[in-house]
């Protein structure tokens, strides 16, 4: 089957050179093709044409995007997806000043949708999740992390995870699972840690292996939450179980994190408001992908990561949601490309490179997706506008019009 993605007015390809990475200032280097076609062949970029030549071609399938702009499929690297129940409520607090560890050492926080997710049944939170998925699509992602964390017991992070599984069956979309068990410490094990850890260890670690139920294993260091040493340790049994690493660190304190995620070679770090100088350096050198996520400078209104510092030391930047019901009630990608760009001082460039190649290599998928670089999958999300700044420009408003996976069309709003 060979398809042809015709008449469009620029194709953002985000090309490496192979290299399937934009460390630095390189994501300024996005590579446009002007009035060009894209040909696939059974679900891989087989060739860009120029649109003057295609009448000489045929085709199996054309599909014509009259005059549209192609980027490749956008990469969401971090969301927390899989929840029920709202905490308006904290919100309330938040606007009164009471903070988010305040919320959370009240029993409020995490714990909060914990509760709700034990009480939801499996059906239950998959009628609740599917909308939030759609969303994602309508927007222009062909792949999405989810990650469980509001479980926190055996049952309960497995019941997560399946449902992840479920929802991945479901759509076209890859849906790419990370276990969080150690997103904070449920109030059942709050005076005994070790209990927990063991679980996390020697249940759920092994049981989510044997049965591919996430590819990856994520932790958050906090004063709330984990300590580094905790950390390392749940780290050196999730690699022996065969689980790539990402940590959420440096969000509020700064409590010795990244070194683990370094000395683990943790495929990303993700948050980061509080990183040091020092830190910033040692991150930049390494392969380890910067997750920033400026939705929770906002929606909780204190400081945002260092980003500038980051890429001008060469770091690789990528950009995620970080939907989540407490501390980023935002599931708009392009929303956070905008808050980047002026939070942040990031280009309109590096905020395209940090949603395609660089959150596919947070994902370590970015062999496979995130350029529009021939041999990859047609992943490709295209937009209603003739220049690539207005995803960015346009702030909230969706530009996405039609969301392409694997060569097949799977959303449709081209009018
Ligand atoms: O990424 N930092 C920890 N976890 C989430 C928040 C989850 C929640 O508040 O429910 C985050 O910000
Ligand atoms: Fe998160």
């Amino acid at each position: 089957m060979i398809k042809l993605f015709k008449n469009a007015s620029q194709i953002v390809s985000v090309d490496t050179e192979g290299k399937n990475v934009k460390r630095g200032l390189d994501a300024n280097n996005l590579t446009t093709i002007e009035n060009h076609s894209i040909v696939i062949e059974n679900e891989i970029l087989k060739d860009f044409i120029p649109n003057s030549k295609i009448f000489s071609l045929n085709f199996d399938e054309e599909i014509d995007i009259a005059d549209k702009i192609i980027l490749p499929g956008l990469v969401e690297c971090h969301t927390h997806t899989a929840f029920t129940g709202s905490r308006a409520n904290e919100f309330r607090m938040k606007l009164k000043g009471k903070s988010y560890e305040e919320i959370a050492e009240a029993g409020g926080g995490i714990n909060a949708t914990v509760k709700a997710v034990r009480n939801a049944s499996f059906e239950e939170l998959l009628k609740t999740i599917r909308p939030r998925i759609d969303y994602f699509i309508s927007q222009g992602i062909t792949t999405l992390e989810i990650k469980s964390g509001y479980g926190l017991s055996y049952y309960d992070e497995i019941k997560l995870l399946q449902v992840i599984k479920k929802l991945n069956s479901i759509y076209k979309i890859n849906i790419v699972a990370t276990f969080l068990g150690a997103h904070t410490y449920p109030p059942e094990y709050k005076n005994d840690h070790v209990k927990y850890i063991n679980i996390i260890k020697n249940e759920l670690l092994p049981f989510i292996s044997k049965n591919k139920l996430a590819n990856f294993c994520d932790a958050f260091c906090e004063k709330t939450a984990f300590s580094a040493e905790e950390i390392d340790d749940i780290f050196t049994s999730a690699e022996r179980n065969g689980l790539k690493l990402r940590l959420h660190t440096e969000q509020f304190n700064n409590i010795g994190g990244l070194q683990t995620a370094l000395k683990h070679e943790a495929l990303s770090v993700d948050h980061l408001e509080v990183l040091n100088n020092d830190e910033i350096i040692k991150l930049s050198k390494s392969n380890t992908v910067a997750v920033l996520l400026p939705g929770v400078s906002f929606f909780l209104n204190y400081g945002y990561a260092p980003a500038r510092k980051l890429i001008d030391n060469n770091a690789i930047i990528a950009l995620a949601t970080d939907y989540n019901p407490g501390s980023s009630h935002i599931a708009n990608l392009t929303f956070i490309m905008s808050l980047a760009a002026i939070k942040m001082n990031m280009t309109i460039e590096e905020t395209i490179s940090a949603v395609t190649i660089n959150a596919a290599n947070a994902l370590g998928m970015q062999n496979s997706i995130g350029s529009l670089e021939i041999g990859k999958k047609a992943d490709m999300a295209i937009f209603n506008t003739s220049e690539y700044s207005d995803i960015v420009y346009s702030v909230e408003k969706n530009l996405n019009c039609m969301t392409v996976k694997n060569g097949e069309i799977i959303y449709n709003n081209l009018g």
